[in-house]
């Protein structure tokens, strides 16, 4: 990276995300501009995230959050929610060996109770091969949902509370992110939307509240290696406060 050159402040110079968290939006969009069906371009995001995982740990980055199926996905045509569960199938399938080969650890959130129980064997059987790999961490958000994984969390708090097992003056932020899908996952320093879209849609909202946001003009069937470093780049040229004054440290 020359981020001296691209005249970003020397100080943030090795600034490093130790985790990006990506809303990989835009295959339907890349199919539409080749006159393609739209299962084609999720296909070609399939690509794009093959690239991402391995320049991702090329670039040292510790984890990487991917958003592949939203609660809000299910009411597309059947037709394509069946592509994007037979793409996270086939991704398990073919990849699995090369990534737990290249040391990467699999994590999966989102609500697996909605899932059919082949996906679901399959989401355990890639977190329990990987389980003790230390390369890099590949989260991956299928059937997730910010206000989804939230609503889970409260209704788990107010059990353990109507139980008389909780008090509820113990409700700090602290405590409720331990109900969280990602309750031993750090919370992203960046976050990287492609396509142009400039919203959250519903990704990490409780974990996000201090990521730098990165939009990026892109279809995600265009992401790769060099995009990747484009938007840590960006990120290494943020001056991030947490609500303070002082520019906080946050490098690797
Ligand atoms: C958004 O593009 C993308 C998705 C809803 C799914 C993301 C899925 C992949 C990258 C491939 C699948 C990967 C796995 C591991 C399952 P869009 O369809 O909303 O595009 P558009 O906004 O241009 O229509």
């Amino acid at each position: 990276m020359q981020l001296r050159d691209a005249g970003f402040p020397e100080r943030n110079r090795d600034l490093k995300p130790a985790h990006i968290a990506i809303i990989m939006d835009g295959n339907g969009r890349w199919a539409k501009a080749r006159g393609l069906p739209r299962a084609a371009g999720h296909r070609a995001g399939v690509e794009a995230l093959r690239r991402t995982v391995r320049a991702a740990g090329d670039l040292g980055v510790e984890w990487l959050t991917v958003y592949a199926f939203s609660s809000e996905n299910w009411s597309r045509p059947k037709s394509e929610v069946s592509d994007l569960m037979g793409l996270l199938k086939m991704f398990i399938r073919r990849d699995l060996a090369e990534i737990h080969q290249a040391g990467v650890r699999v994590l999966m959130i989102g609500e697996r109770d909605g899932l059919s129980r082949d996906i679901r064997s399959l989401i355990e059987e890639a977190e329990a091969l990987t389980a003790a790999n230390k390369a890099m961490n590949l989260v991956i958000a299928f059937n997730y949902g910010s206000r989804d994984e939230i609503a889970r969390a409260a209704r788990t708090f107010a059990e353990a509370a109507a139980a008389g097992t909780l008090d509820p003056a113990e409700i700090t932020p602290e405590a409720f992110g331990q109900f969280l899908d990602t309750r031993h996952i750090p919370d992203p320093d960046l976050i990287v939307r492609t396509s142009g879209e400039q919203r959250l849609s519903n990704f990490l909202l409780w974990q996000g509240a201090y990521s730098e946001l990165v939009f990026m003009p892109c279809y995600w069937p265009d992401f790769g290696p060099a995009e990747l470093e484009q938007a840590i780049e960006s990120f290494a040229g943020r001056e991030r406060r947490f609500g303070g004054v002082v520019a906080r440290d946050v490098a690797l």
